[in-house]
């Protein structure tokens, strides 16, 4: 069976991109390699750093991280990174051609609980006349993604990637290579599972409330069909779920703090994984717009997140539109 490398060679992506995508999923062999020996490394367990979002890092955010940023500048065709874990980009080669961005662990929250982690990627041109130690360069819609994709770190490690011709996923096996799985990951339009953090119920809007209301009253509701629900708390693996099954995954807008429409972030989770659920056949919407359409406008830029099946997100959208009709209603989302 193909590996990344046959399989991007015979999408025939750019070579250059072929060499910065296997660099990414080098470091993420390598990432999967120090979480398989758990607290035997030594590295789990808090740091004393606190991250540019004010969240207490763990060892092994730093050590993923320390291991992306020296991969990638590296490259002679990378102009620069930007990273979750740093306060601002980091210029690479001045004649690079490419911008990568990434969430070196995701669910960092479930290391020490040994459960599913892992890294989101993404790739953007570099613009003319930009350097990759601009802020402004980064703030570009993630529909002009070249790539994006994760590693799951869970029972088994996979890659999950697109370059815009649908979404392969890969499976690291027992030599150390990631092996390709499945050609093309479809997610089902209909479904009956959603996934949500309900402990932050009463801080949602009222349309987001009253539509999961719904799910909940079942076969008894409006519904007429009973669903399930799954929270793993590491986006990358609630998000494989639904790539994989179906299902919708959403952190929404809540009324925590009213600078941030939500907790994820936009360029290194909410356009990622919106690419890749958008080239699966699904729908990634802030319950207002396509967050691929978003013009960002700065790089740590919170998002609300909702995205997976295209029927149910249909639904939710449905449950939204009156909101656009208030603009009281609308205000921060
Ligand atoms: P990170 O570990 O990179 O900060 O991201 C964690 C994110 C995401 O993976 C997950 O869906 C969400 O936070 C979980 O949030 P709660 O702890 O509020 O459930
Ligand atoms: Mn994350
Ligand atoms: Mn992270």
């Amino acid at each position: 069976m193909p590996n990344v490398t046959d399989q991007l060679k015979q999408q025939a992506v750019d070579p250059e991109l072929v060499v910065l995508l296997e660099t990414i999923t080098n470091c993420c062999q390598e990432i999967a390699g120090k979480l398989r020996l758990g607290a035997l490394t030594g590295i789990l367990g808090v740091t004393e750093d606190t991250n540019v979002q004010g969240e207490t890092q763990k060892e092994l955010d730093v050590i993923a991280n320390d291991m992306l940023k020296e991969a990638l500048l590296g490259l002679s065709s990378v102009a620069g990174i930007a990273s979750e874990e740093e306060d601002l980009p980091v210029a690479g080669n001045a004649n690079g051609r490419f911008l990568v961005l990434f969430d070196p662990l995701d669910g960092s929250s479930n290391i020490d609980v040994n459960v599913s982690v892992g890294t989101i990627f993404s790739v953007l041109p570099l613009p003319a006349g930009k350097s990759g130690g601009d802020e402004s360069a980064y703030l570009q819609p993630g529909r002009a993604q070249l790539a994006s994709g994760y590693a799951l770190y869970g029972p088994a490690t996979t890659l999950s990637m697109t370059t815009g011709q649908g979404v392969q996923q890969f499976v690291l096996d027992n030599n150390g290579q990631f092996t390709l799985a499945y050609e093309q990951m479809s997610i089902p339009a209909d479904t009956k599972e959603f996934s949500i953090n309900m402990s932050n119920q009463r801080f949602w809007a009222p349309e987001m409330q009253e539509y999961i209301a719904d799910l909940l009253a079942g076969d008894q509701g409006v519904r007429g069909k009973n669903f399930n629900m799954r929270w793993i708390a590491s986006m990358v693996a609630d998000v494989h779920r639904v790539l994989t099954r179906g299902g919708i995954f959403t952190y929404p807008w809540d009324d925590r703090s009213p600078d941030k429409p939500g907790k994820l972030r936009l360029m290194y989770e909410g356009n990622p994984m919106s690419l890749l659920v958008e080239q699966a056949g699904g729908l990634a919407t802030t319950c207002f717009g396509n967050i691929l359409d978003i013009q960002p406008s700065k790089i740590h830029q919170r998002v609300a997140v909702a995205l997976g099946s295209k029927h149910e997100i249909e639904v939710l959208l449905d449950a939204h539109k009156s909101a656009l009709d208030s603009p009281a209603a609308l205000l921060n989302r």
